[in-house]
């Protein structure tokens, strides 16, 4: 017998912390009948087990997708407002995937999506701090006091958050290009940081999870990860990727080395770079 969130993190459903939350919220039946007790053990080979009515799957063989998200998608695999999904660009694949944590409805980006429940969980556990770069365009011309807030922490409402790496990359009529690297993963944590100094963000592009970047992928369009990005990835999660940071901020001196793709600032953004 095992318990029921880590029966549902092995067949992919989400994170062990994320199927919780899905138990918490009356999502899960074993045998017919609705649990919402978290610790309740279930036998994945006799049990019945239903997430939001479908039931778990357990040999699906493990897959793993990069996903260039388009604006106007929800990462959640129900969406009570009848929003499109995410889950719906994958839809041709065989096998049920699920988002590794989570992009805002507007945010455009990179996104992986997999049915190893174990990667999803060594991938969002904040100790693992796995690095996500972005690119903002926020309101307004940011000043050195602002970077500076950015990369010595910006105080949020659940504590203050850990330095960024910052920098500009362009001013455009008014408004400023930043392109933005944390390792933490609160609730729309980048918009919170550039509101909370005073530069409301306009449109927003995740570039990059650790070593992983958009390539030539367009909104919309995924890939398969190679079995050697797989590999990769999953020592990045599992911690390997401290000493490898430590020593890339030192040789690159804080800054960033990111670009976007084909050297292009993303459709949204170039939007706004015409106005
Ligand atoms: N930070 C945000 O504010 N939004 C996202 O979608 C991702 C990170």
């Amino acid at each position: 017998m095992e318990r029921l969130h880590k029966v549902m993190a092995m067949a992919g459903v989400a994170s062990r912390r994320k199927s919780e939350e899905m138990i918490l919220e009356g999502r899960v039946r074993v045998n017919g009948e609705v649990v919402t007790q978290l610790g309740t053990k279930v036998d994945a080979g006799k049990d019945v087990i239903e997430v939001d009515g479908k039931p778990l799957r357990f040999c699906e063989p493990k897959t793993y997708v990069l996903l260039n998200k388009p604006a106007g998608f929800v990462t959640t695999v129900r969406d009570p407002q009848g929003r499109k999904k995410v889950v719906d660009l994958v839809r041709d694949l065989p096998v049920r995937l699920y988002p590794v944590g989570r992009l805002d409805y507007d945010t455009e980006g990179l996104l992986i999506l997999t049915n190893d429940g174990s990667l999803t969980h060594a991938l969002t556990h904040p100790r693992h701090e796995v690095e996500k770069t972005y690119l903002a365009l926020v309101q307004g011309i940011v000043q050195p006091d602002g970077l500076r807030c950015l990369r010595h922490g910006v105080p949020l409402e659940e504590g203050v958050t850990a330095p960024a790496r910052v920098r500009i990359l362009q001013r455009i009529a008014g408004d400023t290009l930043v392109e933005l690297t944390i390792h933490e993963g609160k609730n729309r944590q980048v918009r919170r940081m550039l509101g909370a100094v005073g530069h409301p963000v306009k449109s927003l592009v995740r570039t990059k999870i650790g070593f992983l970047t958009l390539g030539e992928l367009k909104p919309g369009q995924y890939r398969h990860l190679t079995a050697d990005e797989v590999k990769r990835l999953r020592s990045l999660a599992n911690g390997f990727n401290k000493k490898a940071r430590t020593s890339a901020k030192r040789a690159n001196n804080g800054k960033s080395s990111i670009q976007h793709p084909a050297g292009r600032p993303p459709s949204r953004i170039a939007t706004a770079r015409e106005r």
